[in-house]
């Protein structure tokens, strides 16, 4: 087990309208959590019901009544003491998050104060929700355009960010006035309960924040998508899941964000730095053991360099570390269940049938459970399943690609759009290469392009909306047009 400083941010009950609600509360069951490095349950979680969940719901209708009327500088004020709230407790929260989600502890402080950065972003941002007014059509009338909260906002997030997920869809809704309700991961809610237990403490009033946690997706997530309270629904996670949850929104026509799936390029051109290149794909391809939405997917390397490329970035992955995140010189976790086990297993054996050579890995490792070792597969092509397909693991398969247009061909061939990056020291290609990309979020010479300041969000089957940014706090607002008619001149 883990040990906590403050042992009352580990809730194991649901958070509904400021109280915390456990089995028999109108509630019946429990979900057990494990920790994925070593299987052991280390915590059951109340399953909240139907009914639990539109508690949940009218609470967070009710809240939003007087928390938007706030002035932005009093709901910044809120959400600056939960910023420092988590700031102070990373220690604790990171721990939670290495246990349930098997991250490197450096990852999880990392990502604790990733998640945080965004509740500091948006207690400033939502000072700057700006109307306009308009040059109008008639000479006794003026246009005015107010900005509102949208109403009560249905976040479901995904297990691979157990914090960051949450408070960039959190921050901006409460920031803007809306009140919120938090359907995590199953997998991964011990994190979302301790970030309501801070809450709870920065003094956000009750009910204006809810988490409901529950193995049956479905019952929930078709409350969440139908219930005419909830206004705006947003999601992280799989294509798949992405495009059901948006036709179960559009019966009551609800706003939507959708940061779904993920296929990225990872394009090394015969003029790039190759020791930046190598240490991108490093940092692209192996956060959090691959399982991200933005990890580098295929890597394209030009004819030119691609036997150097192979042999520095086999010798880069010599240094990765793989086993339980608890320990300090671990740097690569399990994987979360054995269904990513297998998928893995599964994209790598289709790679190998078709031609694929494994440089390094290739296999489940020695550790058992749900670690796979690191891989690189060289001499790839475009048949094969990780092309096409998002890995989600530790597995770099490298393609060839000769000419511009072949790498821009090649990087375009998915329907998906959320990251691409490219290494060069060309400044007409790198404009030519920004601009032929069909992706969201592009990263040139740099293989981290994560933060609070900047848009994150995809293009295609990749998802709508942005999150993070002045652009993050559009989703949760809607535009009021007042014409005010009469005026005497
Ligand atoms: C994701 O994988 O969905 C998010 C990754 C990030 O924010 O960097």
């Amino acid at each position: 087990m883990f040990k906590l400083k403050d042992l009352a941010l580990l809730k194991t009950q649901n958070f509904i309208d400021g109280v915390w609600v456990g089995k028999g509360q109108s509630i019946l069951s429990s979900t057990d959590v494990h920790n994925p490095a070593t299987g052991e349950v280390i915590a059951s979680v109340a399953n909240a019901s139907v009914a639990a969940t539109k508690k949940a719901i009218n609470a967070a209708h009710r809240a939003m009544q007087e928390w938007k009327m706030y002035t932005a500088k009093e709901r910044a004020n809120v959400l600056k003491t939960w910023f420092q709230l988590i700031m102070d407790n990373q220690e604790d929260l990171a721990m939670i998050m290495t246990a349930e989600q098997g991250k490197p502890l450096a990852e999880s402080r990392a990502e604790v104060s990733y998640g945080a950065s965004f509740i500091e972003w948006f207690a400033e941002e939502g000072k700057r929700v700006y109307g306009d007014v308009i040059p109008s059509h008639g000479r006794d009338k003026r246009i005015v355009t107010l900005k509102q909260p949208v109403g009560v906002v249905a976040a479901i997030t995904p297990w691979n960010f157990p914090n960051a997920m949450i408070t960039r869809k959190a921050a901006p809704a409460l920031a803007a006035g809306c009140g919120i309700v938090i359907k995590p991961s199953v997998k991964t809610p011990l994190s979302a309960l301790a970030l309501a237990e801070l809450g709870r403490r920065a003094g956000l009033p009750d009910g204006i924040l809810n988490v409901v946690v529950s193995s049956d997706c479905e019952a929930i997530g078709g409350e969440l998508t139908s219930n005419p309270l909830v206004r705006k629904v947003t999601f992280t996670g799989s294509t798949t899941v992405g495009k059901l949850l948006m036709a179960q929104c559009a019966k009551t026509v609800k706003k939507t964000s959708m940061e779904l799936g993920g296929n990225a390029p990872f394009i090394v051109f015969d003029d790039a730095d190759l020791d930046a290149a190598v240490k991108g794909a490093m940092a692209s391809k192996f956060r959090n053991a691959g399982q991200t939405c933005v990890c580098a997917n295929r890597l394209l390397v030009q004819e030119g360099v691609y036997n150097e490329f192979v042999e520095r970035f086999t010798e880069a992955m010599a240094q990765l570390k793989l086993g339980n995140g608890m320990d300090a010189a671990v740097t690569i976790g399990p994987l979360i269940d054995e269904k990513a086990l297998s998928n893995v297993a599964s994209l790598v054996d289709d790679a190998i049938q078709k031609g694929a050579e494994v440089v390094v890995g290739g296999k489940a490792s020695a550790l058992g459970g749900t670690f796979y070792e690191p891989t690189i597969l060289k001499s790839c092509d475009q048949s094969m399943r990780v092309f096409s397909e998002e890995i989600f693991g530790p597995i770099a398969p490298i393609f060839q690609f000769k000419t511009d247009e072949d790498a821009i061909h090649m990087a375009n061939d998915t329907e998906f759009g959320l990251a691409a990056y490219f290494y060069t020291r060309d400044i007409n290609r790198l404009w030519k290469i920004s601009e032929s990309l069909e992706y969201g979020i592009v990263g040139i010479n740099e293989g981290v392009i994560s933060t609070e300041a900047a848009p994150f969000g995809g293009v295609k089957e990749s998802g709508t909306g942005r999150e993070g940014s002045k652009y993050g706090i559009d989703d949760y607002l809607e535009i009021k047009y007042m014409c005010i008619g009469g005026l005497k001149q």
